[in-house]
């Protein structure tokens, strides 16, 4: 999870809406923001814990001393969340909250959190209508809790009023509000390729590089996070898949073009982050090959360049802004330069790896190269960095279609 992605932890309650919290989970990936659920034990007659620990790629707790790692489970759930949602809840919950009793997780965490706490009530009109949950529901809007009022219709229980929970989209609006994720890429369709390629010797052997794909997670995720529809075409890499962006997995580099290329129709933006290896053995063998004594077929490999995805996906037809990277050990920007020119792109992000620097790393200094010259970036972690070449590209982007 890069740091930049805020938080949002879903607490189920037991009524019969639970099954909705599904769809609020994914509402919320798919905005770039990270879902982790915490349930009622009642909430589990509906849903199972199974369910949303599927969804989220996240432990799910429902009792207090459920994470044997964690005795103190609630604190760490209440310190993580940049905001916590009740959906659906309960009268029986939202009583326990405006009296702060804190029997359960759910509860506990509720009232462990300094995070804003957001409460979609949902249950049978009377219920809801009842002086003492109006009560409630006051005292806590007193507190800074917030309500997104439930809506009118028919009831699950047959009853027709105010109850149902509100829409989804609403739910996950207002949310978006408090949390105030910018939203600046809505509606753009953004490919991103990362990490090395594997290009193989023979069964067993393959060159490659130490690129990490620390770089184009964290833009992706970026991406994601503001809105943006990523497609994220990732070269072998072991850092956790960021939420809100779907990630296709390749090897080669002939694999990733065919990816980016099956993909580029309809993106607005594509940013090639990936080490692509440069060149391929021309003949994988079928076998492992054997060291030998000078004849082996391990000391003369023939080697065949790969295609430049970058410059293809530069040439395919449709508008839209492209960005390289490019990583040199000397001239950094003059380089960068002519990679710009040769490869169509809009926007090169140099930086300097001589002496090891950047591959694996959490940091970059880089420099912004565009046809209009060069702006220097000053060292910062990837996440950070990621929203600066993100800045840049939109702002050309939009120079691109105005
Ligand atoms: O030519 P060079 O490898 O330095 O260019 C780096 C940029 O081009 C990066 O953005 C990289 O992702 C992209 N590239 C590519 N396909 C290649 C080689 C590089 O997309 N075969």
């Amino acid at each position: 999870m890069c740091a930049r992605q805020k938080t949002v932890l879903i607490g189920v309650t037991g009524c019969i809406a639970a099954y909705k919290s599904c769809e609020i989970v994914r509402a919320f990936q798919k905005r770039g923001v990270r879902a982790k659920v915490v349930m009622t034990e009642h909430a589990t007659e509906f849903v199972g814990p199974t369910t949303f620990r599927a969804l989220t790629r996240e432990p799910v707790a429902v009792g207090l001393f459920d994470e044997p790692g964690s005795p103190i489970h609630h604190i760490s759930l209440a310190q993580e969340a940049d905001l916590m949602l009740i959906a659906p809840c309960t009268a029986n919950v939202i009583a326990k909250l405006a009296q702060g009793i804190c029997d359960d997780l759910l509860t506990t965490t509720a009232l462990a959190t300094k995070a804003p706490l957001v409460i979609a009530p949902a249950m049978n009109v009377n219920m809801y209508e009842h002086a003492a949950t109006q009560r409630n529901m006051q005292i806590l809007r007193e507190r800074g809790c917030h309500f997104i009022e439930p809506d009118e219709g028919f009831l699950a229980c047959g009853d027709t009023g105010k109850g149902r929970l509100a829409d989804i989209g609403e739910i996950v609006d207002a949310c978006l509000e408090i949390l105030e994720v910018e939203q600046d890429m809505a509606g753009l369709n953004v490919l991103v390729t990362a990490g090395p390629t594997q290009e193989p010797i023979d069964t067993v052997r393959c060159i490659t590089n130490h690129s990490s794909g620390k770089m184009g997670y964290a833009i992706a995720e970026a991406a994601a996070a503001r809105g943006a529809q990523v497609h994220l075409i990732s070269g072998p890499v072991s850092i956790p898949e960021p939420q809100g962006v779907q990630v296709h997995r390749v090897t080669t580099a002939q694999q990733m073009l065919e990816a980016s290329q099956e993909l580029v129709d309809g993106c607005d933006i594509v940013v090639c982050t990936a080490a692509v290896c440069d060149f391929r053995p021309a003949a994988p063998a079928s076998r492992k090959l054997k060291k030998g004594d000078g004849t082996s077929e391990l000391e003369h490999i023939e080697l065949v360049q790969n295609p430049d995805i970058l410059a293809t996906l530069a040439s395919c037809e449709g508008r839209r802004a492209i960005v390289g990277f490019a990583a040199e050990t000397d001239d950094v920007v003059e380089y960068a330069k002519g990679k710009l020119a040769s490869k169509r792109a809009d926007l090169i992000v140099a930086n300097d790896v001589s002496e090891g620097k950047v591959f694996g790393s959490e940091r970059n200094e880089v420099w912004l190269v565009t046809a209009e010259g060069e702006e220097h970036v000053p060292e910062m972690d990837k996440v950070h960095l990621a929203d600066v070449v993100l800045d840049k590209t939109l702002s050309l982007y939009d120079l691109k279609m105005a």
